[in-house]
């Protein structure tokens, strides 16, 4: 430790569960709760100048259950390590927020808490100076002399941006707020904060509006894990996970049920997603045994000053969100309204800017934390085909729908007729009857008991103004709760991406309703039995209608009718290759080819990124295809595949979205499921090249090569 006459931190981002930790033998402190950002003082426990200092952290996770997902253990966000100045800005100690906003300028009122650890009256004076987004200096702020003796001294001051440029999903356009201490001219602090100029609303009849235009949220909610690569966090895994929504047209992500990694909101900011921050699953009543009840008492106001102070100086986040179905709202005692009242006092006490709401299931007039929660947004969970009652329910009202769909499919299996929607049963021995390979289908016609198929839901909230938008359950899969299976299934079947990454069909659904970019997806595979009836589907936009072609025989052209957003042919199977052809005007926009695939002869590797930084963390997705010798997947195909890396990287994960193969998400092996597999490397420290290499039996193997720079 070189760091005398410093103050030092620990940061840690969340540590699951129950942590606890000392610094050479001190004990720093406890922090249940297992999704909070939290920091403790090193300064004056520190051996100088010789050392070693040890940090020692512990852990128990051992009561189960307490979660109701996987919540992965232990250290698995990041951790950092602070030295600062004595007089330096507080940690989450700043606070923008724009009353003003309009072409000419927008006003920023910018809050700077700054801690002055010596012991003297220190004479510092507070800049902060805001960039744009190539590093200009747009504004400056100058206040003289804001420390006082060991205080927290608090700042405001007032800043014009000259013709702002405005955040939005669209284009998010981010400004960086630099605070700068400097005491007679030495800079002693430097801290920065991001800043996107926006405004919006939640218009009770007419929905959200971002910058005065009115935007549908199209979210999702996905749980913290990051598949293979388990709850650990890794910037890139969920800049991709990211990626993908966005392809699919998402503009809004909730944080469900609990704050995310802070890399998630850095990332939010940056690619333009409207996110619902949330705090917690459950209240004082638990959901299961040993979760976070057992703290709430002593520990939620804590936990959710902290979710807001870190997390309000994101542009993203646009909702908070105060729980998730929680227990309490049917409470006789109105425990729901009570402390729905409490928490929102809370959050708007230290941020006034956003509305709250709370994620409620059981929809109606009875429901405590609705009605006497006091809360800005009413916020439904399913209850999909009440929706155009909610309005009338709760007059004078904005509201949006938390959480709806709970639709459940496996990649590349499918239940027909196509339009005939299964609810899937609850009790095991029905649903066994229907599946007894646990598989769901994925033509949109399969949804747990309580949901709905994309397709029906997103017709009634695209066709209702005065819902705000939606957070489908769930973006991606994730792993635990596999709804509606009991064991041996084990990752969830939600997901609109697979657990690997491999888009299930309605990822083309979303395409075709929310992205302008021409799309024509057609599935599924054509691998049949001769004679069998298959319904094809078309998801398409930017067309008026699509022609099949079986084998080069037209087989119909189909528009979308009625509302309706797919078209489908119900054929009789014969192999061969079906072409289909989407036109505007007549005009040709797309063509879309689905052939039968005859035996796997060779493995095709496809790395999401060829060129990686070598910094020990960046990773490259390598799909994994079998392929028959024309290049066609082969739909069945289910070969074991063996991997194997040289060079300047490792193989960190293996998967293939199958949500009851038990194989190792760490291992060097993953069978294909409906002929895909993933590989996930990762770069070491160290520049080269990484050759990965893939084997089954009785297939030539196939290699790739990963740049890692
Ligand atoms: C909801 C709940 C989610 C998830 C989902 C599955 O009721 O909020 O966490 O369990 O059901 O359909």
């Amino acid at each position: 430790m070189s760091a005398k006459g410093k103050l030092t931190f620990i940061e840690f981002d969340g540590v699951y569960r129950n942590s606890e930790v000392w610094i050479n033998g001190h004990y720093l402190g406890k922090r249940p709760y297992g999704y909070s950002t939290f920091e403790y003082e090193l300064t004056s426990h520190l051996i100088y100048g010789g050392g070693p200092n040890v940090i020692a952290v512990k852990v128990d996770n051992s009561q189960q259950p307490n979660s109701r997902w996987y919540s992965g253990s232990g250290i698995y966000r990041n951790v950092w390590l602070t030295t600062l100045d004595p007089v330096h800005v507080e940690r989450w100690g700043t606070y923008w927020t724009t009353p003003e906003v309009n072409n000419l300028w927008a006003t920023v009122v910018f809050k700077t808490r700054v801690d002055n650890g010596s012991n003297s009256v220190v004479p510092v004076n507070l800049t902060t100076i805001i960039q744009d987004a190539n590093g200009r200096e747009v504004a400056r702020a100058t206040t003289k002399e804001v420390a006082a003796k060991d205080s927290h001294a608090e700042a405001t001051q007032t800043l014009k941006v000259p013709t702002p440029m405005l955040w939005s999903d669209e284009r998010p356009y981010l400004y960086k707020i630099v605070s700068q201490l400097d005491q007679g001219g030495r800079i002693v602090d430097r801290y920065e904060t991001p800043l996107g100029i926006r405004t919006f609303r939640f218009d009770v009849t007419r929905g959200f509006f971002l910058n005065g235009k009115p935007v549908k949220i199209r979210g999702v909610c996905d749980h913290h894990d990051l598949g293979a690569l388990g709850a650990a966090v890794n910037t890139r895994a969920i800049e991709r996970q990211l990626q993908m929504l966005k392809d699919m047209g998402v503009n809004g992500i909730r944080t469900s049920h609990n704050p995310p990694a802070p890399e998630l909101l850095e990332l939010a900011d940056r690619m333009g997603f409207i996110v619902m921050d949330e705090a917690f699953d459950m209240w004082k009543i638990a959901k299961t045994k040993f979760d976070y009840h057992l703290d709430w008492d002593e520990w939620h106001k804590r936990d959710l000053e902290d979710m807001v102070l870190r997390d309000r100086n994101h542009p993203s986040v646009i909702i908070w969100s105060i729980g998730n179905e929680v227990m309490e709202q049917w409470d006789k005692n109105p425990t729901g309204g009570t402390i729905a009242k409490e928490l929102g006092a809370i959050v708007r006490n230290l941020d006034p800017t956003r509305p709250i709401t709370s994620a409620c299931n059981g929809v109606s007039r009875d429901n405590k934390v609705l009605t006497e929660g006091d809360l800005d947004l009413v916020g439904t969970n399913y209850a999909h085909g009440r929706l155009p009652e909610f309005a009338k329910m709760f007059p004078g009202r904005a509201i949006i729908g938390t959480e709806t769909n709970s639709s459940v499919h496996t990649r590349g299996s499918y239940r027909m007729p196509s339009d005939e929607i299964l609810r899937w049963p609850r009790k095991d021995e029905d649903i066994m009857k229907i599946s007894p390979i646990y598989e769901c289908s994925a033509y949109d016609n399969s949804t747990a008991n309580w949901g709905s198929a994309h397709e029906e839901t997103w017709k009634l909230v695209k066709n209702h103004d005065f819902f705000s938008g939606m957070f489908i359950w769930t973006g991606w899969d994730y792993i635990g709760e596999p709804t509606p299976f009991p064991w041996p299934a084990i990752s969830s079947y939600f997901g609109i991406i697979d657990l690997a990454g491999f888009p299930k069909d309605p990822f083309y659904f979303y395409q075709s309703e929310w992205t302008n970019t021409p799309m024509l997806h057609v599935f599924p595979h054509w691998n049949w039995k001769q004679g069998e009836k298959v319904d094809l589907v078309a998801y398409y936009n930017n067309a008026d209608e699509v022609e099949l072609f079986l084998n080069g025989r037209s087989q119909g052209t189909k528009r979308k009718e009625g509302g309706d957003m797919h078209v489908f042919w119900r054929l009789a199977y014969e192999p061969g290759v079906l072409n289909a052809v989407s036109r505007k005007n007549g005009r040709v926009v797309l063509t879309k080819e689905v052939r039968t695939a005859s035996e796997p002869a060779r493995i095709v590797l496809e790395p999401d990124r060829k060129m990686i930084k070598a910094d020990g963390a960046d990773l490259s997705f390598v799909t994994v295809k079998v392929v028959d010798k024309d290049g066609t997947v082969a739909p069945m195909a289910d070969n074991l595949v063996k991997f194997e890396v040289t060079g300047a990287g490792s193989i960190v994960g293996v998967d293939n979205g199958h949500q009851i193969d038990h194989e190792g998400f760490k291992g060097k092996q993953r069978k294909a499921f409906h002929g895909l597999a993933l590989a996930i490397v990762q770069a070491k420290q160290k520049r080269g090249q990484i050759v990965l290499k893939a084997t089954a039996d009785n297939l030539p193997s196939a290699s790739v090569v990963i740049n890692a720079r």
